[in-house]
């Protein structure tokens, strides 16, 4: 299949396409042709990636020098030291300031390369090639680059946009089913907080997308990178409306520093139980009805994902412990905590000032398993 569809990201002089289909990386030398001023890119990807895609990649730059850093695997890489190891080798490299860094890879690939490409000179455009679901439906988009510190994850970074985005759907059928499922809790999340349409073709589509059918998952990809475009050119920074993209965030945050980031919990499957436990918020407090997040949890687990806390494996902070790390996230302000709620499924909003009391006693039940 050879069809790619096209989103546009409008922001004015930096506005984009999102190319998304089947076989997307062997035509890439085609689609990143018009952005080079010269015959030469330099690409960053980590081991797993590299094994997998990397040559099909370089087959299709055939004719453009192409230089390759290879990094390790896993969310470790993102820091200071792998951004030390990728400027530097983009400096070595002789990557100018109208040259094409190429990011191949998943989020982290995607955030570092494109951090180092913000800072590189003051600033040289990237391409996102995204390989994970979590990555061509959410990171690749956008323009959040970045890495962690050891004061928390995503503290340092840059908006910079990429200059393209080619999401070859045909990738994913490398993922590891548990890495595809953690991407999948971003597919929902766009439903839950903006589509109810989107959320219903979920319930009714959601259990084939992992098997791989082709159509299906390019239904997914597109549509949920058209609603998170449509939310980066009315917010770009993150002033308002963007905020919705944090649908379940403020629990993910909290449960992915009570595992330690690590294998226990992977991103998408902490934003799975978030978004299952701000849909229980939303009701207590009376803002959605009571079967909306009986509906929600109901999904996600015929999809084989966690819904509460109960569904983490392992010992969890009590709820005192988890509201401690809510506090710790980067979107308190002034102290209060910020929960993005629900009126209803497809319908989230940003609510400041909530009543803590609440969250306490949702998180007790939640951890006691319903
Ligand atoms: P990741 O990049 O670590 O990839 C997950 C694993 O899958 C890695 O081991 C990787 O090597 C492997 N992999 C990647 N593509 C593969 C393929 N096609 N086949 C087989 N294996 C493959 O993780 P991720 O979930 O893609 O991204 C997580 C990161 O994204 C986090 O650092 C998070 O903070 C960031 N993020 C950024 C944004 C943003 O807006 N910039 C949004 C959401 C998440
Ligand atoms: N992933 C949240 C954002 O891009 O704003």
């Amino acid at each position: 299949m050879n069809d790619a569809e096209t989103v546009r990201v409008e922001l004015g002089p930096r506005s984009y396409d999102v190319r998304i289909g089947q076989g997307l990386l062997a035509r890439a030398g085609r689609e990143i042709q018009p952005l080079l001023s010269r015959p030469k890119v330099a690409v960053v990807t980590d081991e797993h990636v590299a094994a997998l895609h990397l040559d099909t990649l370089k087959a299709a730059l055939a004719g453009i020098e192409v230089a390759t850093l290879v990094l390790s695997p896993g969310e470790a890489t993102k820091g200071w030291d792998g951004l030390r190891q990728a400027t530097e080798w983009l400096l070595a490299a002789k990557v100018e300031r109208r040259d094409l860094v190429i990011a191949l890879g998943g989020g982290v690939i995607g955030d570092l390369a494109g951090f180092a490409a913000a800072i590189l000179r003051r600033g040289v455009r990237f391409v996102q090639v995204p390989t994970t679901l979590l990555a061509q439906v959410d990171s690749s988009v956008g323009g959040k680059t970045g890495i962690n510190s050891p004061h928390g994850k995503n503290l340092i970074g840059a908006f910079h946009q990429p200059s393209l985005v080619l999401a070859d759907t045909a990738v994913l059928s490398t993922l590891p089913r548990r890495e595809f499922l953690a991407g999948y809790g971003e597919v929902v999340k766009y439903g839950l907080l903006g589509d109810a349409g989107f959320f219903s073709w979920l319930e009714r589509n959601g259990p084939a997308l992992p098997a791989g059918d082709p159509e299906l998952r390019n239904h997914a990809v597109v549509r949920s990178v058209a609603m998170k475009a449509a939310i980066v050119a009315r917010d770009e920074t993150e002033e308002g409306d963007r905020a919705l993209l944090n649908l379940g965030h403020t629990f993910a945050h909290a449960l992915e520093a009570a595992t330690g980031y690590s294998q226990r919990l992977l991103h998408g499957e902490a934003v799975s139980v978030g978004c299952a436990l701000a849909f229980d918020l939303s009701a207590r407090l009376g803002l959605c009805p009571q079967e909306d997040p009986v509906r929600v949890r109901a999904h996600l687990r015929a999809m084989g994902m966690p819904a509460s806390l109960a569904d983490v494996p392992g010992d969890l902070p009590d709820a005192e412990g988890l509201l401690a790390l809510m506090a710790q996230d980067k979107k308190v302000i002034d102290g209060r905590l910020r929960f993005v709620l629900a009126r209803g499924i497809g319908a989230a909003f940003v609510a400041d000032g909530i009543d803590i009391a609440q969250v306490r006693s949702l998180l007790k039940d939640s951890r006691a398993g319903y």
